[in-house]
C-alpha cells in the first residue's frame, strides 16, 4: 500500500519550507504527498509569487479561509480541514512552522479517526500520523502567538523533525525524547535558499532600488508586539531612523504593518528610507544577500542571514532560533536605542564571521523523505 500524506501550507513563511519537501517527496515510493493550502495568506505578494518562483505545484486542495482574529482564523481552518480528512483518509498530515494553519491542521489530524486503521513503523494506527517540520523551537515567550502554536503542535505530533541543534535537548526536557519520534534533520528552508541563490543573483532589485554597490540595511517588522501598539511602533521607527543616518534603509512593509502605519499617519523620511511593497522570494533573497545589515523581527530571516553570512539584528527580546546566535550572524538586541546602535556598529565593523549550523546543507528535505519512507514501509 502507498500511504497518503497531506502537506499543509498557509502563510508566507510556510511556502519556502513546503517547496523542498514536495520536491523531495516526488521520489518517495512508500507514500505520496498532496498539498493543502489553507488560504491564511492569499495576496499574490504573500502567496502566489512563492508558488511561481519556487516551483510549488498548484495545491490539490484549497481551503480559502482568509484573515480573522486568532480564534476565528484557527477555527475556520479546523472546520474546513476536517471534511478534507474525511474525503482523503490520509495516513499522515505534515505541517510546517508555527502559524495558525500549523496548529489548526495538526489538532484536527490528531483527533481524527480513519475509516480503516493502517500499519506503520509505530504499529497499528487508527489516526493519521501528525508530522511536524521545524519542531523543537521555543522563545519561552507565551505572549507570542507562534510560541503557543509551537508548544501545542510539538505535544501532539508523532514525528518531530528538528531544525535547530538545540531542539532535541529542548524537547527532551518536555519529555519528548523517543529517537523514533524526534529527528534532527537540519533546516528545509535552507534547502530552498541554497537552491535559489544563483537565480536570485540575477534579480534586478538592487538596480531598481538604486542600492547596487552601496552599503544599505534591510528592515522588516511585522510582530504584533512591535507593530500593533502605536507607541511601541513609533519608538522603534525613531530608533531605526537614527540607524538610517548611518546606513540607508530598505523597508518592505508587511500588510499588518502597512495598516498600522497608515492608521498612525507615519511618513518616513525618503532621504533615509526606501519604503516598498513586500518582495517575492528571489528579490528578497538578493536584497538580503547583499545587505550590510538586516534589522528584523522575523524568525526565518534570522536563519537566512546566518547562512548568507550577513549580520542580523533581531528587534525582539528573545529568539526561538538560538543557533543563529551561537553558530551564526544574529544579535538579539530588543528595541532599546543604545543596544540597537551598538549592534549596528558591531555589524558594520565586519567582526561577525560566517558560520553555518550543522546539517543546514540543502539536504534536509531528503532526510525527512528517507525517515518517512521507513515509517510507511510497514503500511
Ligand atoms: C502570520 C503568522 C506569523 C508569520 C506571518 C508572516 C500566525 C499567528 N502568524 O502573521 O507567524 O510570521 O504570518 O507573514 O499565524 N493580510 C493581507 N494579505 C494576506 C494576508 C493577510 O493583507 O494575504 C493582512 C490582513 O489584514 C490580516 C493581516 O495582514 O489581518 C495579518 O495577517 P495574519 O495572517 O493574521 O497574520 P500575520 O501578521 O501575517
Amino acid at each position: 500500500m502507498v500511504a497518503k500524506v497531506l502537506c499543509v501550507a498557509g502563510a508566507r513563511p510556510n511556502f519556502m519550507k513546503i517547496a523542498p519537501l514536495l520536491a523531495a517527496f516526488r521520489d518517495a515510493t512508500r507514500f505520496q504527498a498532496r498539498l493543502v493550502h489553507t488560504g491564511q495568506h492569499y495576496d499574490a505578494k504573500l502567496s502566489g509569487i512563492f508558488f511561481d518562483e519556487l516551483g510549488i505545484p498548484r495545491p490539490d486542495i484549497e481551503l480559502g479561509v482568509g484573515s480573522g482574529s486568532h480564534a476565528q482564523q484557527t477555527a475556520s481552518i479546523m472546520a474546513s480541514f476536517e471534511p478534507v480528512l474525511d474525503a482523503e483518509q490520509p495516513e499522515g498530515v505534515l505541517v510546517v512552522g508555527d502559524v495558525n494553519s500549523t496548529i489548526a491542521c495538526a489538532l484536527v489530524a490528531a483527533k481524527f479517526r480513519l475509516q480503516r486503521p493502517f500499519r506503520c513503523s509505530v504499529g497499528e494506527r487508527a489516526r493519521p500520523l501528525v508530522i511536524h517540520v521545524e519542531a523543537g523551537l521555543r522563545s519561552h515567550d507565551d505572549d507570542m502567538p507562534e510560541e503557543v502554536n509551537r508548544k501545542l503542535v510539538d505535544a501532539i505530533s508523532d514525528l518531530l523533525f528538528v531544525s535547530d541543534p538545540s531542539g532535541v535537548a529542548l524537547l527532551a526536557k518536555e519529555n519528548v525524547s523517543d529517537p523514533a519520534r524526534v529527528h534532527f534533520v537540519g533546516n528545509v528552508m535552507i534547502d530552498t535558499l541554497l537552491g535559489a541563490k544563483e537565480r536570485a543573483a540575477q534579480s534586478k532589485v538592487l538596480d531598481v532600488l538604486g542600492v547596487r554597490g552601496k552599503p544599505y540595511g534591510v528592515v522588516t517588522l511585522h510582530r504584533p508586539s512591535n507593530v500593533d501598539d502605536p507607541v511601541n511602533l513609533r519608538r522603534l521607527l525613531e530608533v531605526l531612523d537614527r540607524v538610517g543616518e548611518r546606513v540607508s534603509l530598505v523597508f518592505p512593509v508587511h500588510p499588518r504593518t502597512r495598516q498600522r502605519l497608515a492608521a498612525m499617519g507615519v511618513a518616513l523620511d525618503e532621504a533615509r528610507w526606501k519604503v516598498v511593497e513586500p518582495f517575492g522570494y528571489l528579490d528578497f533573497l538578493d536584497l538580503t544577500a547583499n545587505a550590510a545589515v538586516v534589522l528584523t523581527d522575523s524568525g526565518g530571516i534570522q536563519e537566512e542571514t546566518t547562512v548568507l553570512g550577513v549580520p542580523c539584528i533581531t528587534l525582539r527580546e528573545n529568539t526561538e532560533r538560538p543557533c543563529t546566535v551561537s553558530d551564526g550572524t544574529n544579535q538579539v538586541v530588543g528595541t532599546e536605542p543604545a543596544a540597537i546602535a551598538a549592534a549596528v556598529e558591531h555589524a558594520l565593523s565586519g567582526a561577525i564571521g560566517k558560520r553555518v549550523p550543522p546539517l543546514w546543507d540543502g539536504k534536509s528535505a531528503a532526510r525527512i523523505r528517507d525517515v518517512l519512507e521507513t515509517v510507511f514501509a510497514a503500511a
